[in-house]
């Protein structure tokens, strides 16, 4: 009895055994067979790809798993550089360029665009609605327009009160950094012994500007939001509270809080002399449209092209504008690192209407105290 489950038993082992064999074969033959189809797309490679894209890895400090995911992105950077170069013939005013997302598809990039401006944005036009706005800070001043004659270009840069370039990296933070990009600024303007050299951390907002206040941490969320946190609770630094990039708990220790701010105003227009005159008074946050390549893969120049888009999913801040070759534009400042755009900065055309990628539809601006 003992001998025949034995028996059954190595049998069924066996069987088992086969199975496997079967299984594995095929699996390694099909992987073996897509590592024959990516070594004979390397093998067909123009050199001058080859190099343009060894440069890139090394100066992204980009690495892959494997071969399948290696050949993947060089396809993808490919694709990409046949836009790049298309679009850099075709166009004056900007130039294009290979840059750290372009390995990335356009979905990819896209999840890293999470502004969500509050539901009643588009209506508010009128000013009188700003007006109210300013009736509940108890601060009519907060709008007004500096009486003093326009400049024609004004560069906040020039005043050493725009900090240095920040990134945000795969989080969906935008809403964060403009926050603390404009307020960084403002404070800098009222007093630049005091705040000199103070960053302020974005972490912060991600984790404790959430549930209550209308934030999604890294998944998104919106200045006014942010501001309406810092309205009750201090900023801390970003040496207190450094940024990490995901979401976690939030550690706010109000003892490390810097300032707290009055509140916010927002506005959206079709008149670009509003934005202006509001920019006079320093760098304000606006919503924007970051989801086209002409923004992604921005090196330098005037944006001038509609196909930038008009829906807001990114937020930057605006810190001035000028003119070049007949050609309005304002400068505004991303967090996308230095090493893209203009050493950070872009400029975009200034437009009446929804604006060049959709820049006049949101503006929030933080009041002090
Ligand atoms: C590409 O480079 C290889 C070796 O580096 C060279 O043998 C080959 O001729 C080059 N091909 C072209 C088209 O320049
Ligand atoms: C880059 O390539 C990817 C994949 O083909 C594509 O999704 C994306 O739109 C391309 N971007 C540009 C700027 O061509
Ligand atoms: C824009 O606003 C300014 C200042 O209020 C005004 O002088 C100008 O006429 C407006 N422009 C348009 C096109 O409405």
């Amino acid at each position: 009895m003992r001998l025949v489950k034995l028996a059954l038993q190595s049998q069924k082992c066996l069987l088992i055994s086969f199975t496997l064999g079967v299984v594995s074969a095929i699996f390694l033959f099909t992987t073996y067979d897509s590592y024959l189809d990516d070594y004979l797309y390397l093998q067909n490679i123009d050199n001058q790809s080859k190099l343009e894209f060894s440069n890139f890895l090394a100066s992204n400090l980009k690495n892959y798993q494997d071969l399948q995911t290696f050949v993947q992105r060089l396809k993808i950077f490919i694709d990409n550089k046949s836009f790049i170069q298309k679009s850099n013939k075709e166009n004056k005013d900007f130039q294009l360029i290979q840059n750290y997302f372009s390995d990335q598809t356009e979905q990819e990039y896209k999840q890293t665009l999470t502004l969500k401006t509050q539901k009643n944005v588009k209506n508010i036009k009128k000013i009188e609605q700003v007006v109210d706005q300013l009736k509940n800070l108890g601060n009519t001043n907060a709008f007004k327009t500096i009486s003093k004659a326009m400049p024609q270009s004004l560069d906040w840069r020039y005043s050493n009160i725009v900090t240095a370039i920040k990134n945000q990296g795969s989080c969906g933070s935008c809403y964060a950094f403009a926050s603390t990009a404009s307020l960084e600024s403002l404070l800098l303007l009222q007093d630049k012994n005091k705040f000199k050299g103070i960053d302020l951390s974005e972490q912060q907002l991600l984790d404790c500007s959430d549930n209550y206040y209308g934030n999604s941490g890294c998944r998104g969320g919106d200045m006014y939001y942010a501001f309406a946190y810092l309205k009750q609770n201090k900023i801390q630094s970003e040496s207190t509270y450094p940024y990490i990039g995901k979401d976690s708990l939030c550690r706010y220790d109000a003892n490390k809080g810097i300032i707290n701010i009055k509140g916010q105003i927002y506005f959206s227009t079709d008149n670009t002399t509003l934005i202006k005159e509001q920019v006079l008074k320093g760098p304000i946050t606006v919503g924007m449209d970051a989801s086209s390549p002409y923004f992604r893969q921005y090196s330098s120049g005037i944006i001038t092209t509609t196909k930038c888009g008009t829906s807001l999913n990114h937020a930057v801040i605006i810190i001035g504008y000028g003119l070049d070759k007949g050609l309005e534009y304002w400068i505004i400042k991303n967090q996308y690192g230095t090493r893209w755009g203009e050493r950070g900065f872009a400029r975009i055309k200034m437009q009446n209407g929804q604006g060049i990628c959709g820049l006049n539809q949101y503006i929030v601006i933080p009041v002090l105290n």
